[in-house]
């Protein structure tokens, strides 16, 4: 069912990521296309609540689809999570006259949504935009693929210093606790060890590989996901002490992953859902996020998309495995 709308609002919440602002760009620009108003909330859902809005024009998006964060900004909104905070946000919302929202951000955004969604008549489209590639529904996420190609520029430069002092490095990246973006970046940067959250034992597995290490006494890189239970800094600090031959070193790459500008992947993969969610919203769509698979648009509800979470495939663990990375299964 076509649905006549005149007023759009769009936000940017929990995690920025790159290739944000591309959405922006496209959802922005796809709505004025269609005679529809946009308007911005600034700082996500904390936005609502006080009410901070700006009209988005075709050129107020100019300019903005190589910067890396939002220019609407982000928030965490822990008063947007009680009753009362969103009864605020959707008083707001219709005194502005915005008849429809597009949320862009993760897992912790869309379950906003769908809250929101069962309080007021509001229909809310999602767009899935979080470095971490956790998201079920979608192959992609955006801000993954930059996030990615960021970890591997920066392990090349540890790889240089690792070598030339026989160093072994531990390098945590981010991910939350999903092990999706340190097995993909690992298997990218030829890392000669991964551990993930998604695997048992990672103390003892780190064990067994530093011991076959110490035979052949040659400089590791091992990439860490920040969400491994025995953590990164414990795991380490062990080794230090059982392995004295060793030089061993942390390095934890922190936010650098989640700044700068977006890959081209990313800004294509922004701009194809920030199109489709406008359309969608056209269409009568309500309550889902806007996936991709097998290179189509798909339509993937709010309440599934939060429910089943997206995890490492550890089969994809035996590809680096034949390609030199240490991979015990847990089997
Ligand atoms: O979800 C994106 C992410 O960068 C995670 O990888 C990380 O665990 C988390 O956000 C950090 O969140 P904050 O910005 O609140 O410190």
């Amino acid at each position: 069912m076509i649905k006549e709308i005149k007023k759009i609002g769009i936000l940017t919440s929990g995690g920025d990521a790159p290739g944000m602002n591309a959405a922006i760009r496209a959802v922005t620009r796809t709505a004025i296309l269609n005679n529809i108003d946009v308007v911005g909330i600034i700082a996500g859902y904390q936005g609502l609540i006080s009410g901070e809005f700006i009209s988005l024009s075709a050129k107020s998006v100019r300019g903005i689809i190589q910067n890396g964060g939002t220019i609407l900004r982000s928030a965490r909104s822990v008063e947007f999570r009680t009753v009362e905070g969103r009864k605020k946000g959707i008083e707001n919302v219709k005194k502005e006259g915005i008849e429809s929202l597009v949320v862009i951000g993760g897992d912790g955004t869309f379950r906003g949504a769908n809250e929101l969604m069962k309080e007021c008549d509001i229909p809310i489209v999602g767009i899935p935009a979080t470095i971490d590639n956790d998201i079920y529904g979608t192959e992609y996420t955006i801000g993954y693929d930059t996030c990615l190609n960021t970890i591997v520029s920066a392990m090349d430069k540890i790889r240089d210093t690792g070598s030339s002092h026989n160093r072994i490095f531990f390098v945590e990246v981010m991910g939350h606790d999903s092990g999706i973006v340190a097995m993909n970046s690992g298997l990218a940067c030829g890392a000669d060890l991964i551990l993930i959250p998604e695997q048992k034992n990672q103390l003892e597995k780190t064990r067994h590989f530093l011991a076959e290490r110490a035979r052949q006494n040659k400089s590791s890189v091992i990439m860490v996901a920040e969400g491994i239970k025995e953590g990164t800094m414990a795991i380490a600090e062990k080794m230090k002490k059982e392995f004295t031959q060793f030089d061993i070193r942390i390095s934890v790459l922190g936010y650098i992953q989640r700044g700068g500008s977006p890959s081209a992947r990313d800004r294509i993969l922004a701009s194809e859902l920030g199109v489709e969610s406008v359309n969608a919203l056209i269409k009568g769509e309500k309550g889902i996020m806007i996936g991709r698979l097998h290179g189509k648009n798909r339509y993937e509800p709010f309440t599934t998309a939060i429910k089943m979470h997206k995890y490492a495939d550890s089969e994809f663990l035996r590809v680096a495995e034949s390609i030199g990375t240490y991979t015990p299964t847990d089997d």
